[in-house]
């Protein structure tokens, strides 16, 4: 089996994960002091943020030479260190191709601006005119255009005014990105995670977007475009088969096994077309977020697998994706504010139980809570654009708590962004130092990832029907069968094992929990993970 069908990803982001200089923002050096700790808790594959210059505009989502390394990461060379270091730990890395868009500060966009008829006069969307051409909508808020003040003319851009969107139509923009992709290639890297890849394609003619017409779309279209169109022009063109085709050619090619995961976009939260993105000439994997979008229950959280499921059928790897640098903090969104340890550990049985690709988003494995920041702290543009409505990603983007030393240890200097409040005792040291704790509980669960055959290889048997409080599903394998239960509500619950399953040996449990005969109760928040035997 392919490596990355059943890959365990841990998503540095790298800003705030560890910083070795004392400057207050985390680096290579410093994640790569850090890379034991992620192989003792037992991930084999890490995906980085951005490393490229950058202005930040976006924090590193605005690429100004994709064949560098940021001087504040340490450079190149610095990146030599760490993807050495977790090479020689049996780990992979996945950098983040950010291909959709350039920085405006990048020199092909310069030039483009500056001379059109020049060699990078196409590489990006213009427009002459008074008016843009179309109503598209920017996902940062108002419209994806914005005009270039020395020239006058319009530029497309899907997210910030800093970054302007490549033009995917001109041979020069896919044969710079391939000459890049292929460089770290050669580089030793072992794949991308592809950012908003469905947008890279855009209607050559430019038409408008419908608006929507459900009381939810008409709502957004005064404060929030973007929300009220249906993306049918600049988002999952059928043009994005042969980008990807020629992606994946590049990726097939490298002496050593790599891969090409997408980020899918949806403002609708639905992401079913991720998988039409996915097969032998395309992605490897492509982000299904539904269950990110779900609300705690039992019956939503059948749904979200069962979408992606049902999407992805046989053939095409499905990848769990609960949190990251984009969203509010999951210990956040699925606390009830009293359980949240115990619903966290919940959290590691269900989702790394499950076959394919798992991706576990920095400091998910503590359960640090969404960071509250004052005004005057907000760096994430959108959240400087739209506060107090929206108040931006940086809640999710605080920093790594690794000890109880000031700052968690995670700078001798002043962090960028403040750390979560309880880091002193929500860290690394404190949580590996307990065998309940959400991060041993996260431990426990890769460690049965690479050992167990069913839960590694295994095919998952999800029941038709959602339980009301109980989420429950069968890896099913020739080496045996394993069940993982869990009891997502406050109350105890009485649940009989399938017929024709007897319950074997419990490999993990979480709470309190007891069995006879089939019969297993389980109190509040508590779960298990149990060998079952065909009877
Ligand atoms: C992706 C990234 C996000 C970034 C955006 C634009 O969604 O995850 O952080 O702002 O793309 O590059």
């Amino acid at each position: 089996m392919d490596w990355w069908t059943h890959a365990a990803v841990y998503q540095i982001y790298l800003r705030s994960f560890q910083d070795s200089d004392g400057d207050g923002i985390g680096d290579l050096d410093g994640a790569r002091a850090r890379l034991p700790e992620l192989a003792e808790l037992g991930v084999d594959t890490v995906w980085l943020s951005p490393v490229h210059p950058s202005p930040d505009a976006d924090f590193g989502y605005d690429v100004s030479d994709y064949g560098d390394v940021a001087a504040v990461y340490g450079g190149r060379e610095a990146l030599r260190r760490f993807v050495d270091a977790a090479h020689a730990l049996g780990m992979r890395v996945l950098l983040d191709g950010v291909f959709n868009h350039t920085s405006d500060q990048h020199a092909w966009f310069q030039s483009s601006r500056a001379h059109p008829d020049g060699p990078h006069g196409d590489w990006y969307h213009w427009h002459d005119g008074s008016r843009p051409p179309n109503n598209w909508a920017s996902t940062f808020g108002g419209s994806a255009w914005s005009r270039d003040a020395a020239s006058g003319r319009w530029y497309l851009h899907s997210f910030a005014p800093e970054q302007p969107d490549l033009n995917w139509r001109s041979p020069g923009v896919s044969q710079a990105v391939h000459d890049a992709m292929a460089g770290w290639f050669d580089f030793g890297i072992d794949g991308f995670r592809l950012d908003v890849f469905n947008s890279y394609a855009k209607h050559p003619g430019l038409p408008d977007n419908p608006w929507r017409t459900d009381l939810l779309g008409r709502l957004a279209r005064l404060v929030y475009p973007f929300f009220a169109q249906a993306h049918v022009h600049d988002r999952d063109r059928p043009e994005l088969a042969t980008i990807l085709a020629q992606m994946r050619a590049l990726s097939d090619a490298t002496d050593h096994p790599t891969v090409l995961v997408g980020e899918t976009l949806d403002e609708r939260f639905q992401y079913d077309r991720a998988a039409d993105w996915c097969g032998p000439d395309r992605l490897h994997l492509a982000f299904h977020f539904r269950w990110l979008h779900t609300r705690w229950s039992a019956r939503g959280f059948h749904g979200a697998i069962a979408a992606q499921v049902a999407a992805f059928g046989d053939g095409r790897t499905p990848s769990w994706v609960l949190g990251n640098h984009d969203f509010r903090r999951l210990a956040s969104r699925w606390s009830d504010g009293s359980h949240t340890d115990a619903r966290m550990r919940l959290v590691a049985l269900m989702q790394l139980g499950l076959p394919g690709m798992v991706v576990v988003y920095q400091g998910d494995e503590l359960g640090i809570p969404e960071g509250r920041l004052p005004r005057s702290a907000i760096q994430d543009p959108p959240g400087k654009r739209f506060w107090p409505l929206y108040k931006g990603r940086d809640g999710c983007r605080t920093p790594m708590a690794w000890s109880p030393d000031v700052h968690g240890g995670f700078t001798t200097g002043t962090p960028w962004l403040p750390l979560h409040s309880d880091h002193a005792a929500r860290n690394v040291a404190a949580q590996r130092a307990r065998s309940d704790s959400v991060w041993s509980t996260y431990q426990a669960m890769l460690r049965l990832r690479r050992t167990h055959p069913a839960v590694r290889d295994g095919v998952l048997v999800l029941p038709e029907e959602a339980h009301a409080q109980l989420l429950t599903y069968r890896r099913t394998s020739a080496h045996g069968s394993v069940r993982v239960v869990v009891n997502l509500s406050r109350a105890t619950v009485d649940w009989t094992l399938p017929q024709g399953e007897r319950q074997g040996a419990v490999l993990l449990s979480c709470g309190t929990v007891s069995s006879e005969d089939g019969s297993l109760r389980l109190g509040a928040y508590a779960g298990l993970v149990t060998e079952v035997e065909r009877s």
